[in-house]
């Protein structure tokens, strides 16, 4: 162990190192080393400040999260009021504000086209956040605080302290003894997503906007819940300070970015309002690819001396505007709720509008998604609804505005059959599992079960299954499409290749020249692979990828047919829900008759042969797992599989055998005897089996997989501050079981353990969809594995 001394030395070098590698990640956005590297120097300044408590002090990188959760926050006088910004909405408000400014500076009159004396502008974009001051003395943030009144905030300090890029010292020389900045704190959009996606997820209450969601992540009472949220501070200004600054708005702000505060990346300087209206249009267009939601641009008076002969008007700066962006959400009244069929035959709710402009356009209509966004909004017809509406994104409706709601509202009923062709509708069933039981709970998604007899359904199916991914059959349009089934020359996707030259020269709008071409583009699709047809087939939740992936893998389309959910579920990336599906679809015998149709006109091109690298993937325990026995989880199946070896003994095995089990309890014993008991379950377990054999995809009866180890082939990622073991030691049981343990997240992740403070990798996870661990998750998973993998 290092003495005191030498660990006071490498505490305070880790400290700058660390701080440092925080500014060029956060400030500059050129980290110099990768993500594992700065990992391992945190983990190393926390293990030396853990046997060295005395040597903790607040500004170590190591102390954002600190303390207990408050009983209410404390008041916060400013010094300098913090103040608004009057705002522009159109072009003219903005010339008449440059006018004004030039008039109070006493310079010569000009126009959009000869500036006469033009003014420097600072341009800044108007993030969407919350306001904030952030007051530093002798360089070590002492204080945040909320804008509250203007003249009175509220003290969020230790909630401030979580918010990564925020330094808790400045970085560099020559800053004001007391320097207060002030900023907008804020939520990027994908932190936004995926906190929504978690809150879903868990049951909590979700966000409308990232502005609302950054709120509630700041004004929590437990810093532990603001740390857990993916906030971001962006600086556009000073407050009070003792001590030199430059003498332009945009040189302070660069003089506060080389002391490691973050400013914005989209700051610049205009001459004169012309230039200013050319870097508004220019964000204008740029604004839905920023990462985060803005609503207009700041212009400053550059020049300081400039702002203070200007002054202020009340409570605003005359030296500063806001030209703000149209807005992006509206209130409106829900006229009624409209249900569209699609492909798969789920029915969505669309909200039937009362017009309205949104953003430029006129909102007649938005998705309400399915009957659990119904539920979830409370919304009723009549209700006054806010509506968003954002790029060319599909209109949404965020919330209903409770205290409008008029006497007679009505609420939203699915309908009992298809609008469409009167068809039943059906709620769908989702798969759970629980105590290693399977269970159908009633899903959000509602479905006509017509199928191809359902108009709205073929012609979705059609349209889907002639796309260009799926058989690409160029120049079918959905007009078309439309046209072929309203003229009953089409009820399937297979009659398609029955349509003849006549029948298509015949429709409205052909001519020799375009049915012919028609025609032609039906003939070149004849020859598909089988990834492209399985694609096409429309089955629900099978996209190109997984398409691909069942192509490759089963290499023959009358094995996926026949394939039982839980040998699919074999293959990576098919979850019991996927499986579900495919068996669904192809057990429908309408489905199978089209499919044996279009056997019998196209030729689809296939492998035949099971690829090898799904073969041999199955270990009994696996296998065990899957026919979801009552009571016995991942590591009552292990034991089982070691103790008996194979299927046939286990289904043969009687009360003794089983009671023999090491470890396994009572109450999973006795389920495994009446499982098997139930002639029916034996029957399905010795049909997996042989369809495992069958596929090639054999199982061992060893205690581990051919490859090796429980976690063998895996990749893992560890992020944010796991609070039970050291880095190293996950890492190295985790390797001890098999798995690669890397440094960034890759759609080759399996697994991401995400601990507080995580970011980046985290977000990315999310954004990939790689499945994700809390701390206690990950430890319960090890401890199964690490017994399961033990004699
Ligand atoms: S300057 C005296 N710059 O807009 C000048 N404000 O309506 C005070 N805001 O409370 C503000 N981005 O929360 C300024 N680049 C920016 C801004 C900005 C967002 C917010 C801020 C302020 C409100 C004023």
């Amino acid at each position: 162990m290092p003495s005191a001394q030498s660990a006071a030395e490498r505490i305070s070098t880790l400290r700058s190192e660390i701080e440092n590698h925080n500014y060029r990640y956060y400030v500059l956005d050129e980290p110099s080393i990768p993500d594992a590297e700065y990992d391992r120097l945190f983990q190393e300044l926390k293990a030396l400040e853990a046997e060295h408590p005395e040597l903790v002090s607040p500004d170590s990188p190591t102390q954002r999260v600190g303390g207990a959760a408050l009983a209410a926050f404390g008041q916060v006088r400013h010094e300098l009021p913090m103040l608004s910004l009057g705002n522009a909405f159109e072009e003219q408000q903005l010339l008449d504000f440059d006018r004004r400014v030039r008039e109070g500076l006493d310079l010569p009159g000009g126009d959009l086209f000869d500036a006469g004396i033009a003014v420097d502008y600072s341009c800044e974009p108007k993030l969407d956040g919350l306001a904030v001051s952030l007051l530093y003395e002798e360089g070590v943030l002492a204080r945040g605080a909320t804008r509250g009144d203007g003249t009175t905030g509220e003290d969020i300090t230790a909630n401030v302290r979580t918010i990564r890029n925020i330094p808790l010292k400045l970085q560099g020389k020559g800053w004001p003894r007391v320097l207060e900045v002030r900023g907008e704190i804020y939520m990027p959009k994908a932190g936004f997503e995926a906190l929504n996606a978690r809150q879903l997820e868990a049951g909590g209450k979700t966000f409308a906007n990232p502005r609302n969601a950054a709120a509630g992540s700041l004004r929590q009472l437990d810093p532990r819940i603001t740390a857990a949220r993916p906030l971001e501070l962006c600086v556009y200004g000073v407050g009070r300070f003792e001590g030199e600054l430059p003498e332009t708005h945009v040189a302070v702000l660069h003089a506060l970015k080389s002391w490691g505060l973050p400013i914005s990346r989209e700051l610049r300087t205009a001459t004169g309002v012309a230039e200013c209206l050319d870097y508004y249009r220019d964000i204008g267009t740029r604004r839905d690819a920023l990462p985060y939601e803005i609503d207009g641009v700041v212009f400053k008076v550059d020049a300081l001396a400039s702002q203070r002969a200007l002054g202020f008007r009340a409570r605003e700066p005359r030296w500063a505007i806001a030209f703000k962006f149209p807005a992006r959400e509206e209130l409106t009244e829900l006229l009624g709720v409209e249900f569209q069929v699609g492909r798969t035959g789920a029915l969505t709710p669309v909200a039937r509008l009362k017009p309205v402009q949104v953003a430029g356009v006129t909102v007649a209509n938005a998705t309400l998604h399915n009957m659990d966004e119904v539920a979830r909004l409370g919304v009723m017809i009549g209700d006054t609804v806010i509506v968003r509406r954002a790029g060319d994104v599909i209109p949404q409706i965020l919330g209903v505005v409770a205290e409008r709601r008029p006497p007679g509202a009505q609420p939203v009923h699915i309908p009992e059959t298809c609008p469409v062709c009167g068809s039943r509708v059906e709620r769908t069933q989702l798969l759970r599992r629980s105590k290693g039981r399977q269970t159908l709970s009633e899903g959000a998604i509602y479905r006509c079960v017509g199928r191809l007899f359902c108009r709205a359904q073929l012609k979705q199916a059609i349209i889907h299954f002639v796309s260009r991914r799926a058989m690409d059959i160029e120049g079918l349009g959905d007009k078309i499409v439309d046209q072929l089934v309203e003229a009953g020359l089409v009820s399937s996707p297979a009659d398609l290749y029955c349509l003849t030259f006549e029948q298509v020269r015949a429709l409205e709008g052909f001519g020799d020249v375009s049915a012919g071409n028609l025609i032609a583009a039906i003939e070149a699709s004849r020859r598909p692979s089988l990834a492209r047809f399985i694609y096409a087939l429309g089955i629900p939740d099978v996209g190109e990828e997984t398409a691909k992936l069942l192509a490759k893998a089963l290499g023959s389309l009358a094995r996926l047919q026949v394939a039982l959910p839980e040998v699919l579920t074999y293959l990576p990336d098919v979850g019991a829900e996927v499986a579900h599906e495919i068996h669904e679809f192809f057990s429908d015998a309408h489905n199978r008759s089209v499919i044996e149709q279009l056997q019998a006109r196209i030729l689809i091109e296939e492998e035949g042969a099971l690829h090898p690298d799904y073969a041999a993937i199955a270990t009994l325990a696996d296998l065990i797992d899957k026919l979801h026995i009552p009571y016995v989880a991942r590591t009552g199946a292990q034991r089982l599989a070691d103790r008996f070896g194979s299927l046939a003994a286990i289904i043969d095995a009687d009360w003794l055998d089983l009671r023999q089990v090491e470890r396994l309890n009572e109450r999973a014993a006795q389920s495994v005897r009446e499982f098997f008991a139930d002639s029916q379950n034996a029957a399905r377990a010795r049909e997996l089996e042989a369809q495992l054999h069958e596929f090639g995809m054999h199982w061992q009866s060893e205690r581990r997989v051919a490859q090796g180890l429980p976690l063998s082939g895996q990749s893992w990622v560890l992020t944010g501050t796991l609070e039970s073991m050291p880095r190293d030691d996950a890492k190295a049981r985790l390797e001890a079981l098999g798995a690669k343990v890397a440094g960034s997240v890759s759609a080759k992740t399996t697994a991401v353990v995400a601990g507080p403070g995580a970011g980046s990798k985290l977000a990315k996870a999310q954004s990939l969809g790689v499945q994700l661990l809390d701390e206690a998750q990950f430890l319960a998973r090890l401890a199964e594995w690490e017994s399961a993998s033990r004699e």
